[in-house]
């Protein structure tokens, strides 16, 4: 039943640039082409929840990332208006199992990107205040933000998590346990040739914009009920959250890589909004 519910509600919303397209069917599991995530390894990867009447429980709908004991980052177009009242949804932490039987948290406010209109115009996060603060435990931790002046190359290492779907027809079966995937980030330019090429757009209107980022390749990606979610990347042995799960055509196709909200480009609005961070 939850299975059937997370297929409605994970295809909801402005969730692809495109339309379906045929995707060969292939036996990895998965984000997309990823493995179970250890309990504790990512421990701000929350996911978001709206109550379902019909199944009389809190549904996942995105993934999210503490960035502070109180605060989490997630995409703008995994709220469905800019005035939604806090209490239509919940935050789950600190568990690999989706429905792991953890206690939900509540929040307390809500603010979208005032900029943001659709996920593939950019401006695609959103921050969500926590009713109270997580209590600092193994598996509850907040996730640094990238300095600002860094550089994101092919060479870094960088990690995908979540609970969407392990391709664009399969949704992660139960248990629902966390996947994690890596990936390399590709330069923009580079990005928008491909997303370009492959789909014979012409004119010169920039689709992957500067506060994008793209990142993976065939068969290594995010999908549907990733959106929200973390893309960190490992500087000088800590952790830093470079990308947020925003977009992209399909899921895991050659020449079309993920879009993901450029979290170094929001540094600045993040911390005016939430206040220095600890
Ligand atoms: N927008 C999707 C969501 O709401 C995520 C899409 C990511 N797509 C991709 N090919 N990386 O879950």
């Amino acid at each position: 039943m939850l299975l059937l519910l997370f297929l409605a509600v994970s295809s909801l919303g402005s969730c692809s640039a495109g339309s379906p397209v045929p995707v060969p069917e292939n036996d990895l599991v998965g984000i997309v082409g990823g493995h179970n995530a250890p309990q504790g390894k990512w421990p701000w990867q929350v996911s978001l929840r709206i109550y379902n009447y019909h199944w009389a429980s809190w549904v996942h709908i995105c993934g999210g990332s503490l960035i502070h004991p109180q605060w989490v980052l997630t995409a703008a177009h995994c709220i469905f208006q800019k005035d939604t009242d806090p209490s239509t949804y919940r935050i789950h932490a600190g568990d690999v199992y989706l429905y792991g039987g953890r206690g939900l948290l509540n929040v307390s406010r809500i603010i979208v990107h005032p900029n943001y209109v659709a996920a593939h115009l950019g401006f695609d996060l959103a921050l969500l205040r926590l009713a109270t603060r997580v209590g600092a435990a193994s598996n509850v931790q907040p996730v640094t933000l990238p300095p600002e002046a860094l550089n994101f190359t092919p060479e870094d290492e960088c990690w995908l998590t979540g609970w969407g779907r392990t391709s664009y027809y399969k949704s992660l079966p139960p248990p629902y346990r966390l996947q994690q995937v890596s990936v390399q980030v590709l330069e923009n330019a580079v990005c928008d040739q491909q997303y370009r090429n492959a789909s014979g757009h012409t004119g010169d209107r920039q689709l992957i914009l500067d506060d994008m980022l793209c990142a993976g390749s065939e068969g290594r990606d995010s999908c549907y009920g990733d959106s929200g979610g973390p893309l960190v990347c490992r500087v000088r042995r800590s952790w830093r959250l470079v990308g947020v799960v925003s977009w992209g055509y399909g899921c895991a196709l050659r020449d079309f890589p993920g879009v993901y909200a450029r979290v170094q480009t929001y540094v600045p609005w993040i911390l005016q909004q939430v206040g220095e961070l600890p």
